[in-house]
């Protein structure tokens, strides 16, 4: 089957454990786009980690990569993107994919990205001392929500949600089959 998005760069945008990665991956196959995954990009091309990234660099550091990656890929066509949770924190990358792209909002109960980033090594957010990355997510969405909200296109609940189903939604709603 062939799609006609309503634009053809989807931007998943949501906190760690919403399921960006996952639910872009079936987008994109049921498309025929490309799946980008703007944390794996930043890997890349830096030839380290997430992790050796925070150590060695900060979070500011991080950031700055973040920020050149995320304006590239906004360029993207034929394109799902699946951007890390805290990208839309800053004003210049919500400018980037709100100016090309249909952003999806995968919007999450904090006890659901609790549950599935728990055994996840890969977010320095969540390690360290901490055995309260519960609170973690917590704060974290207190201030994002509202930003995610802000770029957004489109909100879906993916909570107790079949991935599949979620994608289903996304193409009814974004995408006209031809
Ligand atoms: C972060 C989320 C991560 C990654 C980094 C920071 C955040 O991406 O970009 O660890 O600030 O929420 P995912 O949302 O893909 O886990």
């Amino acid at each position: 089957m062939s799609y006609s998005c309503k634009k053809e760069l989807l931007v998943l945008v949501g906190p760690m454990g919403a399921g960006k990665s996952t639910i872009g991956k079936i987008l994109a196959q049921e498309l025929g786009y490309e799946f980008l995954d703007s944390d794996k990009v930043i890997e890349e091309r830096c030839g380290a980690d997430i992790p050796w990234i925070f150590d060695v660099e900060g979070e500011a550091g991080f950031r700055d990569r973040e920020a050149v990656v995320i304006k590239d890929l906004s360029m993207k066509k034929k394109t799902v993107l699946a951007t890390g949770g805290g990208a839309m924190m800053r004003q210049e990358n919500r400018d980037y994919i709100t100016r090309t792209g249909y952003v999806i909002y995968l919007n999450t109960s904090v006890e659901q990205q609790f549950h599935r980033t728990s055994k996840d090594k890969n977010r320095p957010l969540l390690q360290g001392e901490n055995d309260n990355a519960f609170d973690v997510l917590s704060n974290l969405m207190e201030v994002r929500d509202p930003l995610y909200r802000d770029v957004a296109d489109l909100v879906i609940d993916t909570d107790r949600k079949n991935l599949k189903l979620v994608v289903a939604r996304i193409l009814q709603d974004v995408c006209d089959a031809g």
